[in-house]
C-alpha cells in the first residue's frame, strides 16, 4: 500500500490554497475593473445618447459642462463617479 506521508498532504494543501489565492485574485481584478476600467468617454457615450444627440466635449465652457452634469446626473441616474468621469471627458 502506497503511504501517504504529511509532506505529501502539505503540498497538495498549499497548491490548493494557492490556487483559491490566484482565483480570488483574477476574479477580484475583473469585478472591479468592470466598475473602475470604464473611461469618461465610455460612460458619456453609453450614457448622454439615450435621450438627446450626445453634445460634443467643445460644446460647452468648464463651467456650463459642471451645471449640465449635475442636470443630466439626475436625469441619467447617474452615481458621483459616473457624472465626475463625464465631465471630466468633457472638460478636456
Ligand atoms: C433620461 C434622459 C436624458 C439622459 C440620459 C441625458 N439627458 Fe441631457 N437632456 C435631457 C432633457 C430632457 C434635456 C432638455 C433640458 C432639460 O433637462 O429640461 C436635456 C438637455 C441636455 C443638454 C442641453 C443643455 C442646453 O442648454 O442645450 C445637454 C448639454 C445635455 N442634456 C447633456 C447630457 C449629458 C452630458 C448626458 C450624459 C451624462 C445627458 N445629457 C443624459 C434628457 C437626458
Amino acid at each position: 500500500m502506497k503511504k501517504i506521508s504529511i509532506r505529501h498532504i502539505a503540498t497538495v494543501a498549499l497548491s490548493i490554497l494557492c490556487m483559491i489565492a490566484v482565483l480570488v485574485t483574477v476574479n477580484g481584478c475583473t469585478v472591479s475593473q468592470k466598475v473602475a476600467m470604464k473611461s469618461g468617454a465610455q460612460l458619456w457615450a453609453e450614457n448622454c445618447q439615450r435621450c438627446h444627440n450626445t453634445p460634443s466635449p467643445n460644446t460647452f465652457s468648464h463651467d456650463q459642462w459642471e451645471t449640465i452634469g449635475m442636470h443630466m446626473q439626475t436625469r441619467a441616474l447617474l452615481n458621483e463617479e459616473e457624472k465626475r468621469k463625464i465631465v471630466e471627458f468633457l472638460k478636456q
